[in-house]
């Protein structure tokens, strides 16, 4: 998970927090205007103690790890719908500044760009969890919801890794 351009300690915390709770692999700042001391304490969680943070004091910095797609969330006419999107496997999404979107030039890199459909924008740690959220919902093994109201009721059906390598028959000659 990523941001361009924070400029609000308690925000910045709070994404960082969220992200550490929902396994994100690491953190990143493009042009932060923050002070990093004021955003410990507002992640109670010491996210930092546990991923690996990054800040870039430009955007040419920024280096994601081989295979790794760019999504940028900006609330955009023409950006993809958060329920409509397939989320690559390997991803590292990044957020705008509290005032303004996201910067031509990151839209640029950005693989896709997808935004959670509302009447308006809301907070960039909220809108970072929904993304988190539905990431996880969707890429995620979870045992499926049922027809009625309430909690599942059947299980989790196991994938069988490598059933075709140990299926197959005995080459006879
Ligand atoms: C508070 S918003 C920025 C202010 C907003 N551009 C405005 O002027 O109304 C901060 C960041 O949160 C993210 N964000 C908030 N709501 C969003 C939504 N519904 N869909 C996608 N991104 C959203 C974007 O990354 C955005 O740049």
């Amino acid at each position: 998970m990523g941001v361009e351009g924070i400029s609000k300690e308690q925000n910045l915390g709070n994404l960082v927090r969220s992200s550490h709770s929902f396994g994100a692999e690491f953190f990143f700042t493009i042009r932060p205007d923050i002070k990093m001391k004021d955003v410990r304490m507002s992640d109670t969680s010491e996210a930092h103690e546990h991923m690996p943070f990054y800040n870039y004091d430009s955007l040419s910095d920024l280096k994601l790890p081989r295979g790794c797609d760019l999504v940028g969330v900006e609330f955009l006419e023409d950006s993809i719908e958060l329920p409509s999107f397939k989320h690559p496997t390997r991803a590292a999404y990044i957020l705008g500044p509290e005032m303004g979107n996201l910067s031509d030039e990151v839209l640029d890199m950005c693989r896709f760009t997808i935004k959670i459909p509302m009447k308006f924008c809301v907070n960039v740690g909220v809108a970072g969890a929904l993304v988190m959220n539905d990431r996880m919902i969707s890429l995620g093994r979870f045992a499926p919801r049922p027809v009625k109201a309430g909690g599942p009721t059947e299980e989790l059906k196991q994938e069988k890794f490598g059933l075709r390598r140990f299926s197959r028959k005995a080459k006879t000659s």
